[in-house]
């Protein structure tokens, strides 16, 4: 998608600063999901970015309703029905550069009916770092453990912490169904947590399908009657396949219900295209 904004400026070719977020990583972003041309939880997104900023000394100088009318004039610009913006924030040398970027969300109903398929990989997560629990730009592991996980044939990787417990995937929260019961992995296993993750977490409790957040084993998750992962693009996705263990997908399964209770609540996102 063609055009961005960098500092309120709207172009095709914006001069990005060679500042520290570029040259060190050193900054913030959301991913936010467009659905028929409006961004989907734009306040949260808003309150969590504020908080990231916070958390690594940025100054958000933009108020998150400039923020807001920004990203509505890249949707325009674009013509975005569906799709995703990109808000980063980078430390600059004197003011901080916020930067929004569009792109195209690839998450179709075919995706959503075969389900994903997610690997374990040997990277260990660090719960204490303090880079794990905010949306920042040092994705580069990530990205290379996804990008072997594809190599491999799967969809998605999923990290364990220094205790041998779940944490979370590459881009994407974990949540796993037993007997009746969903459970995720608790904040203090090293994760980011999810605008997905936290809206799934209220929408189970607001409709009584018991829920826990926790610390699980790698035996847990293979011995899970379900499993699907979230994000704000994908928001509620059903897997079929972690390793060498397959879960069922599609009707009757509990993910399938939770996934109607989401777009019944909400109505927007990836699966009302
Ligand atoms: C590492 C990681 N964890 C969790 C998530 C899910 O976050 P959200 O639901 O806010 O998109 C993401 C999203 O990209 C992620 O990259």
């Amino acid at each position: 998608m063609d055009y961005a904004s960098y500092n309120g400026e709207i172009s095709k070719e914006p001069q990005i600063s060679l500042d520290q977020g570029f040259l060190y990583g050193y900054g913030v972003f959301e991913t936010i999901n467009v659905a028929q041309g409006k961004p989907v939880f734009f306040d949260d997104h808003m309150e969590r970015f504020k908080q990231s900023a916070l958390v690594m000394g940025l100054k958000l100088i933009s108020h998150p309703d400039q923020i807001g009318r920004d990203c509505q004039r890249i949707i325009k610009k674009n013509k975005i029905n569906r799709g995703a913006l990109r808000v980063t924030l980078s430390k600059g040398l004197k003011a901080d550069n916020l930067l929004i970027t569009a792109r195209e969300n690839h998450y179709d109903r075919q995706i959503y009916e075969q389900g994903l398929k997610i690997c374990s990989n040997d990277a260990i997560r660090n719960e204490t770092s303090r880079l794990v629990t905010i949306k920042s730009n040092n994705y580069l592991e990530n990205l290379l453990i996804l990008n072997e996980a594809k190599a491999r044939g799967f969809n998605e990787a999923i990290f364990y912490n220094t205790r041998g417990h779940l944490a979370e995937g590459c881009m994407s929260n974990l949540f796993l169904i037993k007997n009746g019961r969903v459970c995720t992995p608790a904040r203090d296993c090293g994760l980011l947590a999810g605008i997905i993750r936290n809206r799934v977490i209220q929408l189970l409790k607001a409709n009584h399908i018991p829920i826990e957040e926790g610390h699980y084993t790698k035996e847990q998750l293979m011995a899970a009657d379900e499993v699907f992962i979230t994000n704000s693009l994908m928001e509620i996705m059903p897997v079929n396949q972690v390793d060498e263990v397959s879960y069922p997908i599609g009707r009757q399964t509990l993910t399938d219900r939770i996934d109607a209770l989401f777009l019944q609540t909400w109505g927007r996102g990836s699966r009302s295209q």
